[in-house]
C-alpha cells in the first residue's frame, strides 16, 4: 500500500480541509505533514463550520486515525484549544488523534521573536501570520529544538527554560518591547494537556500501516508557492510544502508515494506579502475576494486575490509529480461576463512559461479570455450540467497542464463536488 498525498499547488487556502474531509472516508489513516497552526483548514458540513490548525481535517471522521508528523510544529496552546472546541462538539479527539514525537513545540519565545523579527524588516517583512513557525523551524534545523516527546522526559522544564534564555538572549538585537514571561503559565499547563495524548513513533507506526496495507492520506499545510526551497523566496513559509515533504514530514520512503491530488483555486488569492504575478487591483479582484469570502481562516486577514496564473500552477504540477488535480471554488467565478487565465509571463521584454529564479522582478501576465458562463453553478450536482463556457475553461486548464482535473469543488458543502472520472 502507499500513502497518498492533497497538497495546495498555490499560496495555500485552497480549500484543502474541504477535500480532506472528503476523502478522508476513504482512508482510515489521515496525518498531517509538515506546518502549524499557521494553517487554517475550513470544514463545512449541515449547519456547522470550524477552522482546523493543528489537527489533520479526518478528525471528524469515525473509525480514523489522525497524525500530527514529525514534520509539523506545535503550539501546545493553540492545540489545546483547538482540542476542547472538537471535544465540545462530541469529537473523540483523544481517541482518534496520535502525535509523533518528533514534532517540534513553538515556544511563547517563538512567537515573541517571530513578532520581533516581522517588526525589524518594516516594508520588507515577510506578512507572517506571527505563530511563531519559523523561529521553531530555526531551532529545529539549528538543533536548539524541544520535541514533543521531551515532555515525556525528566528534565523537560529545565530545557524549556534553557531555550527560553536562549531567546532572550537572541532578542536583543531587536528594537522590540515584550513580556518574557507571557504566555509562560497557559504554555506549560497546555504541554501537561498534551501530555496526556497517545504520543507515538510516527514513522514506524506509518510504515507499519502501510504494510498491513492500510490506506493513508497525507495532508499538506499552506501551498507550494510558500515551499521554504520552491516558492517565491524569501516570501515563503519555512517548511516543505511539497510532496517531497510528506515523506520527510512522517517518516516514508518516496518509493512509497501514490496518488498525488493537487488542489489549486479556479482564480489566485495570497496572504502577506510578496510577488503576485497575476494579482489585480480593480473591481474584478474586489468581486473575486467578495464573492470567494477571501478572508483568512487565522488571521482574518482580507486576502490578495487574482486570476488563475497557469505558469506558477505547472510549474507547481512538476514539483509535487501530481496526479490528479482538484479544482476549488470554480462558482465564485459564475458571476463574470469574462474570465481570465496567465499562460505566460513577459520579463524585461521576453516572454517566458517557466517561474523565474528572481520573482521579484516585474513579471507582466499574459492573459487570455474566456467567455464567463453567467450562470449559478453552487446547485450543480452532476458534470452533464455543467455549461459549454464553464468546461472549455476547465479543458484549457487540463490541456496546458497535461492532467486530469477530477473533483470540481462548487461551494463549501460536502455535497457540493463533482467528481469526474
Ligand atoms: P508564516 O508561515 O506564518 O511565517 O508565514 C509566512 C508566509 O506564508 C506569509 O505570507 C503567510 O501569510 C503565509 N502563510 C502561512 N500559512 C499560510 C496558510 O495556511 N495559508 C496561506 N498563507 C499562509
Amino acid at each position: 500500500m502507499n500513502v497518498d498525498v492533497v497538497l495546495g499547488l498555490q499560496w495555500g487556502d485552497e480549500g484543502k480541509g474541504k477535500i480532506v474531509d472528503y476523502l478522508a472516508r476513504q482512508y482510515p489513516v489521515i496525518a498531517r505533514f509538515q506546518g502549524g497552526p499557521n494553517a487554517g483548514h475550513s470544514l463545512h458540513f449541515e449547519d456547522t463550520s470550524f477552522v482546523l490548525h493543528s489537527v489533520p481535517s479526518g478528525i471528524f471522521r469515525k473509525g480514523t486515525v489522525n497524525i500530527i508528523g514529525n514534520g509539523v510544529v506545535i503550539d501546545p496552546v493553540t492545540f489545546e484549544e483547538e482540542c476542547r472546541s472538537l471535544e465540545a462538539l462530541g469529537i473523540p479527539v483523544r481517541d482518534r488523534l496520535m502525535i509523533s514525537k518528533r514534532a517540534h513545540l513553538i515556544l511563547p519565545t517563538h512567537r515573541i521573536i517571530d513578532a520581533a523579527s516581522e517588526h525589524s524588516k518594516g516594508v520588507s517583512r515577510i506578512g507572517s501570520t506571527l505563530k511563531g513557525i519559523s523561529p521553531a523551524y530555526m531551532d529545529k534545523t539549528g538543533r536548539n529544538g524541544i520535541r514533543v516527546g521531551d515532555i515525556l522526559v525528566p528534565g523537560f522544564q529545565e530545557r524549556y527554560k534553557a531555550l527560553k534564555s536562549k531567546h532572550i538572549e537572541f532578542l536583543k538585537q531587536f528594537d522590540y518591547a515584550y513580556d518574557p514571561g507571557q504566555g509562560e503559565a497557559n504554555w506549560l499547563k497546555a504541554v501537561d494537556y498534551m501530555g496526556q495524548f497517545t504520543l507515538i513513533d510516527a514513522e514506524y507506526y506509518v510504515n507499519d500501516c502501510l504494510n498491513e496495507n492500510k490506506r493513508i492520506l497525507a495532508e499538506g499545510a499552506q501551498g507550494t508557492l510558500l515551499d521554504i526551497d520552491f516558492g517565491f523566496y524569501p516570501y515563503v513559509t519555512s517548511s516543505s510544502t511539497t510532496c517531497a515533504g510528506a515523506c520527510i514530514g512522517l517518516g516514508f520512503p518516496p518509493s512509497r508515494v501514490g496518488k498525488v491530488y493537487g488542489i489549486f483555486k479556479a482564480y489566485c488569492t495570497r496572504v502577506g506579502s510578496g510577488p503576485f504575478p497575476t494579482e489585480l487591483f480593480n473591481r474584478e479582484g474586489e468581486i473575486l475576494r467578495e464573492q470567494g469570502k477571501e478572508f483568512g481562516a487565522t488571521t482574518g486577514r482580507s486576502r490578495r486575490t487574482g486570476w488563475l496564473d497557469l505558469v506558477a500552477l505547472k510549474y507547481a504540477v512538476i514539483l509535487n509529480g501530481v496526479t490528479d488535480l482538484i479544482m476549488m471554488k470554480a462558482d465564485v467565478l459564475d458571476v463574470f461576463e469574462t474570465v481570465k487565465i496567465a499562460t505566460s509571463y513577459m520579463i524585461d521584454g521576453a516572454g517566458t512559461d517557466r517561474v523565474p529564479y528572481d520573482t521579484n522582478a516585474v513579471i507582466t501576465p499574459v492573459l487570455r479570455e474566456f467567455k464567463g458562463w453567467k450562470r449559478d453553478l453552487s446547485g450543480v450536482r452532476r458534470e452533464e450540467e455543467l455549461p459549454f463556457e464553464f468546461m472549455t475553461y476547465v479543458r484549457f486548464i487540463e490541456d496546458a497542464v497535461g492532467i486530469p482535473i477530477k473533483i470540481i469543488s462548487l461551494g463549501p458543502d460536502r455535497e457540493q463536488t463533482i467528481i469526474r472520472d
